[in-house]
């Protein structure tokens, strides 16, 4: 267990090393993190706008049909009221000389039942036959149950004000109305409008009409019945109960497809079908007292977020106007605010979601990127640790383009020069201690052989010409020589030491030098060819010095052509103008690419004993060292060799005295 999880988190480990890859995740994270975080949270405040306008706008829809489904069942009323009033029959039963018989009033019982049993209204109706002056004549009463009964007692209505409105103007008169309980009363209702006040938070301290608890609201028309020479013989009073009876609000509900709906009177719920904590339809609750101020005392629509019984709806209020139009009651449609935030939560999970992925799937980009930045650099810092360690080998792979690529390639040029450099220091050490070893050397063996000289030509010639000895006297004397010229030029060779700087005309110089080489029998088949650059600044050098430098590098382009060649001296002034090439070229026999490194070391040499003493390089480096100068040398097997000395046109003092001082050191 422990191991799986090692091998997973191990790599990952590896994402994090190095401060700049951990840096630029990081910042790559950032980038990611922020723009997506911000986009996500105005994306999930959009759709959360969208979403909260879209209810709303449904809801004002569910309140447009809710209304028309009201206003239906007003007309519906008004059309029984008035076409019962209308019917000849009934102004028959309404005669003067009828009211009252028994016959008549059974038939105008019967003619009641026929209406208000033929379905054409809905939930509990009452339908009455009044006299002018306000009393009841005969009456029904359908209950929303299917019950259904008789009602004949005298009592006057003509105090209900919309009674008394259409009395007064004698025409159909309808609309939304309060009936009190002592109207109720008489006709068996009040029992069903009775319905208790239920304490409900949020609710104003009073109901908005003292009757709220016991009087009833109800889509009540009055119409007047005339006899034929127009004279009024009566009214009839149709209306529709909403105490208790969830005929409409149902109706709405299932066919509106709204969550909630409600009928108010004031802002008492006397029909609805919102429910309670325990279940219950929630009749005899109050609405909340924003809510009321704004429908019932200012008479406007209030649409949005309510408190409605015990939680969020979101909602719409109409006011319900009585035939006067005041204000009466209330009609509500209302969707849970659940059913909506479920819905802005689901949209939000997936914003989240879409957010994450997002922000994953950049830092999962960010690892390849990073990871190109970083390698270069990564490999750089290796690099520098193993140059810092004394690698001169390492080189850094120039990959892909740009400042990285720009940036490797100028540390391996960095690194290749300091390696040249580095060689080229190894090597005057070298050269400096054995030149040191030679001097010591020389200086001691000088004096023993100026001896042995000194006794070998006494004896020489103090012995006869004819003595045997005379001949291994001579040989002694001759080696001793020899030995002499070695130890001569070992002591130049350590002792280069002064630079006797003054204007130089190297053109002149090297014209001079041939005209003597050629007289040499080394010269005898070689053909000297001059290229000299014709306006060659006058340097400054120590001319002599300069010679031997040319003078050596002559004798070995000589000597390697043993069967005659070509001696070429080239001069010529470098791009800069600062700068002097001198070079000495052969058609010999060339140098092996083994011994290149080997040339400027003292003794080395190819030639057999007593031929060379492998100075003569070692010297002629010295001394173009000792002038700040270079010096190189380009060679092929068979084909020849060029031996080129760049020399600067001016050295100041300090420079050479510099110089000479370095100079007794090195060489
Ligand atoms: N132009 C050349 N062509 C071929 N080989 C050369 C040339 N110049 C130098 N060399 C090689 O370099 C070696 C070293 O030369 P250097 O002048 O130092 O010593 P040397 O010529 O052998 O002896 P000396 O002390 O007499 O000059 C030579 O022995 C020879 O092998
Ligand atoms: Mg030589």
């Amino acid at each position: 267990m422990k191991r799986g999880l090692m091998r997973i988190v191990q790599p990952l480990r590896g994402l994090f090393r190095g401060y700049l890859h951990r840096v630029l995740l990081i910042a790559f994270f950032v980038v990611a993190f922020v723009p997506v975080a911000f986009g996500s949270l105005a994306i999930s405040r959009v759709i959360q706008d969208y979403l909260t306008r879209a209810t709303t706008e449904r809801v004002s829809r569910d309140m447009n049909l809710a209304q028309a489904f009201y206003e239906n069942a007003l007309r519906q009323v008004s059309a029984v009221a008035f076409s019962l009033a209308l019917d000849n029959e009934l102004s028959t039963y309404l005669s003067p000389e009828n009211i009252g018989q028994e016959d008549m009033m059974r038939l105008m019982d019967a003619m009641i039942l026929h209406r208000i049993v033929s379905n054409e209204l809905e939930g509990t109706q009452f339908i009455g036959v009044f006299r002018p002056d306000g009393h009841l004549v005969s009456g029904r009463v359908l209950f929303a149950y299917g019950v259904q009964r008789s009602v004949r007692r005298d009592m006057d209505w003509s105090g209900l004000p919309i009674v008394a409105a259409t009395l007064r103007r004698g025409a159909l008169t309808s609309g939304t109305e309060i009936i009190p309980a002592e109207y109720l009363e008489p006709i068996g209702l009040a029992e069903q409008a009775r319905i208790p006040l239920i304490e409900t938070p949020r609710a104003a301290p009073e109901p908005f009409d003292p009757r709220e608890g016991t009087a009833g609201l109800a889509l009540m028309a009055v119409a007047p019945a005339y006899g034929p020479d127009n004279q009024m013989l009566g009214f009839v009073v149709v209306f529709q109960l909403f105490n208790r009876d969830f005929t409409l609000v149902d109706r709405i509900r299932s066919v509106a497809g709204v969550d909630t709906s409600t009928i108010f009177l004031g802002d008492w719920r006397v029909s609805t079908n919102v429910l309670t904590e325990t279940g219950e339809r929630a009749i005899g609750t109050r609405l909340s007292e924003e809510v009321a101020r704004v429908v019932l005392h200012e008479g406007q629509e209030y649409t949005g977020r309510a408190f409605v019984v015990k939680e969020n709806f979101i909602t719409r209020y109409t006011p319900l106007r009585d035939h006067t139009g005041q204000i009466v009651g209330i009609l509500y449609v209302g969707a849970r605010e659940e059913a909506f935030l479920s819905l802005v939560h689901d949209f939000n999970r997936r914003v989240v979601l879409i957010a994450v992925v997002s922000i994953l799937i950049a830092v999962l980009l960010s690892l390849p990127v990073a990871r190109s930045i970083t390698q270069p650099i990564i490999s750089l810092v290796a690099a520098s640790a193993e140059v810092a360690g004394g690698d001169m080998s390492v080189r850094v792979p120039e990959r892909g383009r740009g400042e990285l690529r720009q940036l490797s390639e100028a540390f391996n040029r960095m690194v290749a020069e300091l390696q040249s450099t580095q060689d080229e220091l190894l090597h005057a050490k070298n050269l400096a201690s054995i030149g040191q070893l030679a001097a010591g050397v020389a200086h001691e063996i000088n004096n023993p052989l100026g001896t042995i000289m000194l006794y070998s030509d006494i004896l020489n010639r103090e012995v006869p010409p004819d003595s045997t000895i005379k001949d291994d006297l001579q040989m002694i004397s001759r080696e001793a020589a020899r030995c002499k010229e070695i130890v001569t030029a070992l002591l130049n060779f350590a002792r280069q030491s002064r630079v006797m700087a003054q204007e130089t005309d190297v053109n002149s110089l090297i014209r001079e030098l041939a005209s003597d080489l050629e007289r040499l029998p080394l010269y005898e088949n070689v053909i000297i060819v001059q290229k000299l650059a014709p306006y060659l600044p006058i340097i400054q050098a120590d001319a002599s010095q300069l010679r031997q430098v040319l003078v050596n590098l002559a004798n070995n382009a000589a000597e390697a052509m043993p069967d005659g060649g070509t001696l070429t001296f080239t001069t010529m002034l470098d791009p800069a103008g600062d700068r002097v090439h001198i070079s000495v070229e052969d058609t010999g026999i060339g140098i092996p690419p083994e011994n290149i490194p080997k040339l400027f070391t003292p003794f080395f040499t190819t030639k057999p004993i007593g031929r060379g003493t492998g100075l003569g390089l070692a010297i002629t480096y010295g001394i173009v060292k000792m002038h700040r100068g270079q010096i190189t040398v380009q060679s092929q097997v068979g084909k020849g060799t060029r031996f080129t000395v760049i020399l600067p046109a001016r050295i100041s003092q300090a420079q050479s005295g510099a110089a000479s001082d370095e100079t007794a050191r090195v060489v």
